[in-house]
């Protein structure tokens, strides 16, 4: 296929020079109406791109085949039989994955890892979840994927199961042996579903982990704007081989999706597989080489001790992306939050993600020289600072064991049942009927139906006094629990 062509970019270029005069959505008329205040600090070409697919782009038929051949032009990047793009973000489309694979009241193999995202699916699409748990890292206190023969344990007990769906990179860079999985699951005939909503860029190098497609996967959902180029909100499914059926998928999708997709969602999309067959594999070298400096000069400070190849290894991970650095920052006593929190007030540097143990830095292919120098220079100046900053109360980290709770009900009929909320102290042994999930990662701790245990809460209000952020706690100071009423 031409990949020098960029469908949805050429055509906006197009309605662009034409100049059409839109009597439809969006009511701003292509920064017509905008407010000057607002295009000075987003930019007018913002407005000027955001056009409707159909009666923008395309005509109302949508004759010109604008989207399909951008899609095509992407599965074709990555080795996957159909691609879709979808503008909600891989939070949209991991219930979408979901529902193209196991209706209300079907079983679903999930990693209990998950983002918050597969939970509030299990929920809203009345999925029954089988949980398959993850791996804990005691040493590290992170949980990597689950292996090929724990889902094989969960298959053989729920012959019924519809498929399995693994998350992986973890937000943490880990990685699953996806192929393996996949073998399993196609021993059973059921597919596999990839949440690769971190790994957007790994088709591009040989020297990242595997890909879901390449792995063998039958269906996997990215975000490109996580580590890949286009804006926020960006995703794309990715299917192969007949166990998926593109037609419930579509159908599905359809059934979550919005009706206005952004044209600028489209547009980078397109773009950014043009720039990754063109340059992919030249940028991505240049980043592998930009990260594995940051982690020496990282692993050279005293305090910091960043994770590498060694997490690779039996009964751990899988794989790991280099991309990811993270840093282990508990030398320097305090917490990842606190380093997080002093980078950014202190460095203007923001990592992108941080827990009790760590901090992480992703490197793209958008960084440089000076955005390298920045982030290990700031590194030296937080190890230089750390004796400084106050010491907060310990977040009691449970053990590994304590993190695998109880489920006595259905995700779906706990977050539906009627609640009440009590105090944390009297929280334990009652079941939870929401989510609570430290943020970020947004992993959920603890998900509706699952039995509360003192451990748990212990965790969770030493975390909140910590500085840990629950956003969706129904009382995110976690002083009071919504848990399933007593009948
Ligand atoms: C593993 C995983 N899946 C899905 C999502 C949701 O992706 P998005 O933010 O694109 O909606 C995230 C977001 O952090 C994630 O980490």
């Amino acid at each position: 296929m031409d990949h020098s062509r960029v469908p949805v970019l050429e055509a906006l270029q197009e309605f662009r020079r034409r100049g059409d005069v839109v009597f439809g959505p969006p009511g701003h008329k292509q920064g017509r109406g905008v407010d000057p205040r607002v295009a000075d600090v987003v930019g007018i070409d913002v407005f000027r791109s955001d056009v409707l697919s159909l009666n923008g782009l395309d005509d109302r038929r949508q004759s010109q085949g604008v989207l399909s051949q951008a899609q095509d032009l992407m599965a074709d990047a990555v080795g996957a039989d159909q691609a879709f793009f979808s503008t909600c973000g891989s939070s949209l489309s991991v219930k979408t994955a979901m529902l193209a694979v196991a209706g209300p009241g079907e079983k679903l193999l999930l990693s209990r890892n998950a983002h918050k995202s597969v939970i509030s699916a299990v929920v809203v699409n009345g999925v029954e979840p089988i949980w398959v748990h993850p791996k804990f890292d005691a040493e590290r206190h992170l949980a990597h994927p689950p292996e090929p023969d724990d889902v094989r344990r969960r298959l053989q007990e729920h012959p019924d199961a519809k498929g399995m769906l693994l998350i992986t990179p973890t937000d943490w860079g880990t990685c699953a042996d996806i192929a393996g999985v996949a073998r399993v699951c196609h021993e059973f005939d059921v597919p596999l579903i990839v949440d690769e909503a971190w790994g957007a860029h790994l088709p591009f190098h040989p020297g990242l982990p595997a890909w879901g497609m390449d792995a063998e996967a039958d269906l996997v959902v990215t975000s490109v704007h996580k580590m890949g180029g286009a804006i926020e909100q960006s995703s794309v499914f990715h299917l192969q081989y007949d166990r998926v059926s593109p037609e419930a998928l579509k159908q599905r999708e359809d059934l979550l999706g919005t009706t206005s997709a952004s044209s600028l969602v489209y547009a980078t999309l397109d773009g950014w597989r043009r720039q990754m067959v063109e340059q992919g594999h030249d940028l991505l070298d240049t980043a592998l080489r930009r990260a594995e400096r940051i982690r020496r000069a990282a692993a050279d400070l005293p305090g910091l001790a960043p994770m590498g190849q060694e997490v690779v290894d039996a009964g751990l991970a899988a794989a790991f992306d280099p991309l990811k650095i993270v840093i282990d920052v508990r030398g320097l006593g305090i917490s990842g939050m606190q380093a997080a929190e002093w980078l950014r007030a202190e460095r203007h540097v923001d990592v992108g993600g941080s827990d009790t143990c760590r901090i992480s830095a992703s490197v793209t292919h958008a960084d440089d020289d000076e955005t390298e120098k920045v982030l290990v220079e700031a590194l030296h100046a937080l190890v230089d600072a750390a004796d400084s900053l106050e010491r907060r109360p310990p977040v009691h980290l449970p053990a590994p064991s304590d993190l695998e709770l109880e489920q006595a009900m259905l995700p779906r009929e706990a977050f539906f049942a009627p609640v009440e909320h009590v105090p944390a102290e009297r929280a334990a042994g009652r079941i939870a009927a929401e989510l609570i999930s430290p943020y970020p990662p947004g992993v959920p701790v603890v998900a509706p139906g699952e039995v509360i245990t003192e451990e748990v809460v212990d965790y969770l209000r030493s975390g909140v006094e910590h500085g840990v952020l629950i956003p969706d706690a129904a009382d995110p100071s976690v002083r009071t629990l919504r848990v399933v009423a007593r009948t």
